[in-house]
């Protein structure tokens, strides 16, 4: 693994190589009006990856901290990388267009987002389809640059990649304790990017004494082993916080690594779906 840093990306499959940065940071539960605080302390910390959704019901603010992110520093909006999502598929396929149109609209970054997944596999298979196929007319528009989905299991990738498709990425909830192995190694073989959600585990496993031992020996905080953790294994952890300190302790992991003990204790955590924080789609029809 080359050392890792703070600006390092991943290059996306298809799509004329686009780069993708390592760590993303998440707004889901950020309140519509305390999101555009904390993107913009996020960028000003150094991240470059911002991961909304439809459902969070903040995508404005989170263009509209960009773009003033980006006239303050005199920085290009293609240096920001910003992620939407769509969980269920309209009547007809102009109006999912439509709905797909309007978050690119509200976001407002020059006319296009950089990614748009399908949220849930929870609209089976035809609703699977007419989701995907309405992300790829928004791509072919120019008003997405990559597409990918979230939550899907090994069924469900599958359908796609036996349809000649294949998703940028797919982003599920990953941390020690929820290490979906299966759909983990099925995307490695396929090179398809792992976002992992939930990287903290929204806090649940903070008090564990394996994580606070290899925190203590780090000189780092609970939080920063699991990030180091998630970025160790090839993911791509979309902390969130509304929290300043938090919002910059989250990006400091590039001055110590895990050892090979260390990743061996935290492997060895894992609890399968009883792990799980989020509800977790991956096996829905
Ligand atoms: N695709 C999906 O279905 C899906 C599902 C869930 C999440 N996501 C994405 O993944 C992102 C992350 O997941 P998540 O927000 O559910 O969980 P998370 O990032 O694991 O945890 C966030 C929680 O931990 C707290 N926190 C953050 N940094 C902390 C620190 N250093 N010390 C102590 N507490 C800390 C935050 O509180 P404060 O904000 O108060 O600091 C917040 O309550 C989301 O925001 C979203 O973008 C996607």
């Amino acid at each position: 693994m080359s050392k890792l840093t703070l600006q390092s990306t991943y290059t996306l499959l298809g799509d004329a190589g686009v780069e993708m940065p390592v760590l993303g940071f998440g707004v889901y539960k950020s309140p519509a009006d305390v999101t555009e605080r904390s993107v913009t302390t996020a960028l000003k910390t150094g991240y470059r990856h911002i991961d909304s959704a439809q459902y969070y019901e903040n995508e404005a603010e989170v263009g509209h901290a960009v773009r003033a992110w980006c006239a303050e520093t005199h920085s290009s909006r293609r240096d920001v990388f910003v992620t939407t999502k769509i969980i269920f598929p309209s009547e007809t396929p102009e109006e999912t267009l439509a709905s797909l149109r309007e978050s690119v609209r509200k976001i407002n970054l020059d006319g296009y987002v950089d990614c748009f997944l399908i949220h849930t596999p929870t609209s089976g298979p035809a609703g699977r389809k007419h989701l995907w196929e309405a992300l790829k007319t928004l791509r072919s528009e120019g008003k997405v640059v990559t597409i990918g989905v979230s939550n899907f299991g090994v069924k469900h990738l599958g359908e796609l990649i036996d349809a000649g498709e294949t998703p940028a990425v797919n982003q599920i909830e990953l941390h020690p304790w929820c290490q979906q192995r299966p759909i983990v190694e099925l995307c490695k073989k396929h090179g398809i990017v792992l976002q992992a959600y939930c990287p903290i585990v929204r806090g649940e496993h903070a008090d564990d004494p394996d994580v606070l031992e290899i925190a203590k020996k780090h000189k780092v905080d609970w939080s920063q082993v699991l990030l180091r953790w998630s970025l160790q294994k090839g993911f791509v952890p979309l902390p969130k916080s509304d929290t300043p300190k938090r919002i910059e302790s989250n990006a400091d992991l590039y001055g110590f690594e895990l050892d090979e003990e260390d990743m061996k204790i935290l492997d060895g955590k894992d609890q399968g779906a009883k792990g799980a924080v989020a509800p977790n789609p991956v096996d829905c029809e």
